[in-house]
């Protein structure tokens, strides 16, 4: 495919999201590729596996990160390692800053998220370490998908990302998945013979931290597992706090006649 490298200054998300609207993942991805030079993808260790395999297929040029809170599954660790030599990938781990966490369980202890909520900790163990890899990137490739959560169900092929663009800096974020469906992952899991972690074998739907993390049963949404002790509306850790605002404010700030 073509690889022209520009650079979009000028970049419409709110127009690109209406064209790219039930686009293809790989569109979206060549989009982004092709509009932007400093592209990165942030992978979980689970079913965003999908977009590794789409990207390793495409290009070379999107650097992929995973943020290692220190508290992720032995299996998610080795899984991350297993796509890192399957698809030869030159994959980045984040770690949080060393003083942060360990100031944290000084203070709290090792799972004070139980006690007074997921956000202090999460802001340290993925928040802060993401903040310094966005640093100077144009653009940021996620797997999240609309059918996750109530609080995805707006989540458009592109968007200007308010939470982690600077004033001078805009940072816009691409969610190829954002129209797939859980099963849609899947069959394509299943059809290109990709790895996935071993913990969707368990009922483990959607993965993230090992202690905030728990197998569903089948009448229970994926998100039922993560955050289980907390109300639905808080299950976003800060990664994607930008599904939380609102979308008239970014909608004005994009196209401030309206
Ligand atoms: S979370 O905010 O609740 O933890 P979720 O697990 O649904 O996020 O994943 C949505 C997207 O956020 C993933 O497709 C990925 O792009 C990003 N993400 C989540 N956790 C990580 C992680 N540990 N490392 C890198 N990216 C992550
Ligand atoms: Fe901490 Fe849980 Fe957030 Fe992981 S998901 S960073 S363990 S609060």
């Amino acid at each position: 495919m073509s690889e022209a490298v520009g650079h979009a200054p000028e970049f419409d998300a709110v127009a690109a999201a209406a064209e790219l609207e039930g686009a293809a993942p790989r569109e979206i991805l060549r989009a982004a590729i092709e509009q932007f030079d400093n592209v990165v993808f942030s992978f979980s260790g689970a079913e965003d596996v999908v977009l590794v395999d789409m990207l390793a297929k495409m290009t070379d040029r999107v650097r992929i990160f995973c943020l290692d809170t220190g508290r992720l599954h032995a299996e998610t660790l080795r899984f991350v390692e297993r796509v890192r030599s399957h698809y030869g990938l030159a994959l980045e781990v984040m770690s949080p800053d060393a003083e942060g966490v360990q100031r944290l369980v000084s203070e709290k202890g090792l799972f004070s998220f139980y006690e007074d909520g997921h956000g202090e900790c999460c802001s340290i163990r993925k928040i802060e370490p993401l903040q310094r890899r966005l640093r100077g990137v144009d653009a940021w490739i996620t797997g999240q998908r609309r059918d996750q959560s109530q609080t995805r169900v707006d989540v458009p092929p592109v968007q200007l990302d308010r939470t982690f663009s600077g004033p001078e800096a805009p940072l816009y974020k691409f969610n190829p998945l954002a129209s797939w469906r859980s099963a849609d992952v899947w069959r394509y899991i299943h059809d290109h013979e990709v790895p996935y972690n071993e913990l969707h074998e368990r009922g483990v739907v959607s993965i993230g931290c090992e202690p905030c993390t728990r197998a569903i049963a089948p009448h229970e949404h994926e998100r039922a597992g993560r955050w289980w002790w907390e109300a639905d509306v808080k299950k976003e850790c800060g990664l994607h706090l930008n599904n939380l605002g609102n979308h008239d404010e970014l909608i004005a700030r994009e196209h401030p006649s309206e």
